[in-house]
């Protein structure tokens, strides 16, 4: 085979301060004289007599480069390079091998080495590999961080990407709000009482936070409903009902063509159904409606009877919790009212919900704080 080294051209004293090598031959002579000669360039030098011996010494050690014959005992050259490049990254790794065949460079380049010599070399040769060795190495962590520093400005992008669309939603709801008096706080509500249910079911961290985004929007799709209905103190037509009705899937639309929202979607268009299926939009029914719309549903209606609508006062809440029991089974999920009866106690409204001012595009914590 022909080696590579004739053609690399002019040598040139090569490197800068500090380079530290560690050459691994189980021949003496061989690491004698790449020593005494590397010692003269100012290069420090160590010596190994076989792969596992190097191994201890490059955890030891902060090594530029690694110079290894390939046929050891103990450990060969090629199991070196392959535990090298896996725990070592950081160092340069270069081959030297008697033999001029194909396969012993295939395997050694496979296993993670920058470029291999053949033996004998002249020390122009080794200065030129080394060099060369060092600047691939110092290339490829450039280019990781690059990819690194590229993962976070990627990062900061969609966060700022994502504050934008929460701000322009925060827009939506504060319209809403101006429009449906009976909407303020509501939302706020709906959330801290989600919260808690969710908490007392164990949900992962992930799955509140989608409940939370979920249970805040919930009925943003209102902004699509005349504020003459929303504020109606009577009891509302059928015609009118059905405007009201669309708010799920309004809310929906509005939020579709955002990435950000895209999960709580399906929370959002199913928090009006029904645990027996007589709800809407959907008629869907049981484990088919989504966990958190049915969570949702239970938390929405107990703080709509709770809180005083167009229509009528606020009613205690005694009676609120009587009517959420008598409706288990057919309009809320059973086990999500026994564990709401169980969480709602524990529940601290604190101070002023102000749960739209979010800062930095996120959604504020501490909405809610259980008792104990
Ligand atoms: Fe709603």
């Amino acid at each position: 085979m022909q080696s590579r080294n004739s053609i690399i051209e002019e040598p040139e004293a090569p490197w800068g301060k500090d380079v530290r090598l560690l050459v691994v031959d189980d021949e003496e002579f061989i690491r004698s004289i790449v020593r005494e000669r590397m010692e003269l360039e100012g290069v420090s030098v160590d010596e190994a007599q076989n792969g596992l011996q190097a191994l201890a010494m490059l955890r030891d050690g902060d090594y530029s480069v690694l110079l290894t014959d390939i046929r050891m005992p103990e450990m060969d050259g090629v199991a070196l390079l392959r535990e090298a490049s896996r725990l070592f990254p950081g160092t340069a790794r270069i081959v030297m091998t008697a033999n001029a065949d194909l396969e012993t460079a295939v395997a050694a380049l496979k296993n993670g080495a920058y470029d291999y010599i053949l033996k004998p070399f002249s020390f122009d040769i080794l200065f030129v590999t080394i060099r060369n060795a060092i600047r691939k190495q110092a290339l490829e962590r450039q280019l990781q961080d690059y990819q690194v520093n590229l993962e976070t400005r990627v990062k900061e992008q969609t966060d700022l990407i994502n504050s934008l669309y929460v701000r322009s939603i925060q827009s939506l709801i504060k319209a809403l709000e101006a429009k449906d008096l009976y909407t303020r706080g509501h939302s706020q509500r709906v959330t801290l009482y989600s919260m808690a249910i969710a908490t007392e079911m164990g949900l992962s961290p992930a799955h509140i936070e989608d409940l939370r985004r979920a249970s805040i929007l919930h009925d943003l799709g209102k902004i699509g409903v005349t504020e003459t209905i929303l504020n109606k103190p009577g009891k509302l037509t059928r015609e009118e009902f059905y405007e009201v009705e669309k708010h799920p899937e309004v809310g929906t639309q509005i939020l579709s063509p955002i990435p950000y929202f895209q999960k709580i979607l399906p929370a959002i268009l199913h928090h009006h159904e029904r645990f027996d299926g007589r709800g809407y939009p959907g008629r869907i029914a049981g484990a088919e409606i989504p966990l958190e719309s049915r969570i949702m549903a239970v938390a929405d209606t107990f703080d709509a009877m709770t809180s005083t609508r167009a229509y009528r006062p606020a009613l205690p809440e005694e009676v609120a919790t009587a009517e959420i029991l008598r409706c288990s089974g057919t309009q809320f999920d059973p086990e999500i009212v026994s564990v709401f009866l169980f969480a709602k106690d524990k529940i601290e409204e604190n101070g002023d919900p102000s749960w739209y001012e979010w800062q930095d595009g996120k959604f504020p914590d501490g909405e809610f704080r259980p008792v104990n």
